[in-house]
């Protein structure tokens, strides 16, 4: 069961789910926020049972939640939008896990680079599953309380998956906004002080299709495009994919592009943990990304 099936990253699951190479006997409930507002709870329950009676003796039960609120700005701005923030990537977090439970259905929950927080002594490293949390801001802090909810309630049966700068080919993206960017703008200032994990949302789908069929034990795990950048470097990336000059993007600071919320100056995640149960790695992220555009030019087309 897939919720959250019409964003980024739940539009590539159901995709990779029902590829024609799935195994014949896998079944696969997708449903979209309109099909089932995960903060309902009666709504959940009623959903995650019924799956589970549908599919009965058809072997074992996963659910992944691809739901969430991300517009991470509005949240911290908006009083409401906050709450919103908190109801889906808070609390629906553990009505799903409390379902699963009911239903001896494992749970594989997606989570994000922004729980974590620096390393002690500054220093730089790919950051690991047990790093230490420092969530800032209201869409972070939703964040780290949904982990805590699913482990809370599905203590043997959860795969928390944290990952970091996701873009789809399914709606607004960073990769999209620069290139559109590039046709509005002569020159572009970006941020070159944030270093992170791009993460092409297929990519990630395969990894996250590939830890629910696994036999993999319950844990925090963190799975991104493989390398780092930083913003500034996704831009000239993206640039350099439209055929455009790279240097028309020019590097800036945090500082000169304040954003209501905060966002963390080192999210490159290590991919030990993925390894460690048996996972592949996602691709390196500029091969990634290269892939991305080949397979859905519209993304260039902002
Ligand atoms: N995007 C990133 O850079 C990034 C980075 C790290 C981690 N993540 C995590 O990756 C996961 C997938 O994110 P994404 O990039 O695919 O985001 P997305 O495109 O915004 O998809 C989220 C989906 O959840 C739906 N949703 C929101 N509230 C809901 C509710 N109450 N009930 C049911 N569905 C609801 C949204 O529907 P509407 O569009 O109709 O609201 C949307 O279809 C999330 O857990 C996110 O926190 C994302």
């Amino acid at each position: 069961m897939v919720t959250g099936a019409g964003g980024a990253l739940g539009t590539d699951l159901v995709a990779r789910l029902t590829a024609p190479d799935a195994p014949p006997d896998d079944s696969v409930l997708a449903v979209t926020r309109a099909e089932l507002d995960v903060t309902d709870a009666a709504a959940v329950r009623a959903a995650v049972h019924g799956w589970a009676a549908e599919t009965a003796g058809a072997g074992r039960p996963v659910l992944v939640n691809a739901a969430a609120y991300t517009a991470v700005d509005r949240a911290e701005t908006d009083p409401e939008a906050g709450a919103a923030a908190w109801a889906a990537n808070a609390e629906a977090p553990g009505l799903l896990a409390a379902a699963c439970a009911e239903v001896g259905a494992t749970m594989v929950h997606v989570s994000t680079d922004y729980v974590l927080g620096p390393l002690p002594d500054g220093a730089r490293r790919p950051l690991e599953p047990d790093d230490p949390t420092a969530p800032a801001g209201v869409y972070a802090r939703s964040k780290l309380a949904g982990e805590q909810a699913v482990r809370a309630a599905l203590p043997d049966a959860h795969h928390v998956v944290r990952t970091a700068w996701v873009y789809g080919a399914t709606g607004a993206n960073f990769v999209r906004t620069m290139a559109r960017l590039s046709r509005e703008r002569d020159t572009l200032d970006v941020v070159d002080d944030q270093h992170g994990s791009p993460t092409w949302s297929a990519d990630l789908a395969v990894g996250l299709v590939a830890l629910a069929r696994s036999s993999a034990p319950a844990g925090t795990r963190h799975a991104a495009g493989g390398g780092a950048t930083t913003w500034c470097g996704l831009a000239r990336a993206v640039f350099e994919e439209l055929g455009a000059d790279p240097a028309r993007v020019r590097p800036c600071d945090t500082a000169s592009f304040p954003r209501p919320a905060p966002r963390p100056a080192w999210s490159v995640l290590s991919d030990a943990s993925w390894r460690a149960a048996g996972l592949a790695p996602l691709p390196p992220w500029r091969e990634a990304l290269h892939t991305a555009v080949a397979r859905h030019p519209e993304l260039l087309l902002g």
